[in-house]
């Protein structure tokens, strides 16, 4: 049995005028961090909740834990996510999940994929732009496709993302740098079908069950992006296919697509790996979500551990399991019962 610190950041007041109307969309719930609390004392851990804010550091020292479980999604900076696990790491307290390195890493979607294609892993031609830079786009290919560099949770993203013209793309560049404060990335769109894979382990690790964005049962008008409306209404199982319906080449293609990024950026204990077909249907990899959404009944990665045969509390405990092993500290693994694999 361990102590557990359950270390969050919640969700605030929701936004004020002139803020990003989807602003804190990538914060949790209190509903989703008393779940991951209840599955970990269901797995035989005291669970003790320490939020991740600017009083965390005296709160981690006065009371020592065995490990955090890490859910924070930062506050503030373009590197929020990797704060809290610097702070642990300076005080020498273990935790579940990816490093500071990582995590910093990958909410820079544009150095994410500079790594990706020095491992020759494909992912679509981009270019970065800041408000006020001349937008040009010299080398890359119309339709692009346009989202906020450091942001989430499809935050900023839908119909108007997938721009055909220069103008389009201007106006979309200009209402995302002023919303968002921070730099466009402006990549090549990826027509082709859209899936997600989850990832759990190490030394070997498992890759889930492939998941597939159904964008069939939405209007037309929409258009086929994983948007913010997306993931906020249509979270109903007519929307997600898990298994995806594909031949065991492409099956074969993403699953290895997905376990070599997961190794090329560091990742440890679980990540998300969001990708999609480009036009000669290849699979292109779009972001790595070293920390994803934890939401019963809504959040990509429990549904598709669940199709993976993970319940929730399982799934909570094997990312416990996997970060324990990682520290050798296997011995406050309890409740065999509860892991329903091993995963190394
Ligand atoms: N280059 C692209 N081509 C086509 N669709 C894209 C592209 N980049 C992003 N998208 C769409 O936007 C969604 C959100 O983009 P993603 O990079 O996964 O950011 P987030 O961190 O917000 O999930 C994707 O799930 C996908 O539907
Ligand atoms: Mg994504």
């Amino acid at each position: 049995m361990a102590t557990v610190g359950l270390m969050y950041n919640l969700k605030g007041e929701p936004p004020d005028d002139g803020e990003p109307p989807d602003l804190g969309a990538e914060l949790d719930s209190e509903t989703t961090v008393m779940a991951v609390a209840e599955a970990l004392r269901a797995g035989g851990h005291e669970v003790v909740l320490i939020e991740g804010n600017d009083v965390a550091y005296l709160r981690l020292l006065e009371k020592p834990v065995d490990i955090v479980f890490n859910m924070c999604e930062g506050l503030r900076g373009e590197s929020r996510e990797s704060h809290i696990p610097a702070i642990l790491e300076m005080l020498g307290i273990p935790y579940t999940g990816s490093g500071v390195l990582t995590l910093a890493l990958t909410l820079d979607k544009a150095l994410t994929k500079k790594v990706l294609a020095y491992h020759g892993i494909p992912t679509a031609p981009f270019k970065v732009f800041d408000a006020g830079e001349p937008v040009d786009v010299t080398g890359l290919e119309f339709p692009l496709f346009v989202k906020p560099l450091h942001e989430g949770s499809s935050m900023g993203v839908g119909s108007s993302s997938i721009v055909s013209s220069v103008a389009d793309l201007e106006r979309e560049v200009s209402r995302l740098t002023k919303m968002y404060k921070q730099p466009a990335l402006v990549e090549e769109f990826l027509p082709g079908r859209e899936f997600t894979v989850g990832i759990l382990g190490n030394a070997n690790p498992l890759v889930l069950p492939v998941m597939e964005i159904n964008f069939n049962p939405c209007p037309a008008e929409h258009g086929k992006v994983y948007s913010r409306q997306f993931k906020v209404e249509w979270y109903q199982d007519e929307f997600y296919l898990c298994p995806a319906p594909i031949d065991d080449e492409l099956k074969r293609a993403i699953e290895d697509l997905a376990l070599r990024t997961y190794r090329a950026l560091g990742c440890r204990d679980m990540a998300r790996i969001d990708m999609r077909l480009d036009r000669n249907g290849v699979p292109n990899v779009m972001e790595v979500n070293p920390l994803p959404g934890l939401t019963p009944g809504f959040s990509d990665f429990p549904r598709i551990a669940e199709k993976g045969g993970f319940s929730y509390v399982e799934l909570v405990n094997t990312i416990l399991g996997c970060a324990l092993k990682r520290y050798g500290l296997e011995h406050l693994l309890s409740s065999e019962a509860v892991l329903a694999r091993r995963i190394a």
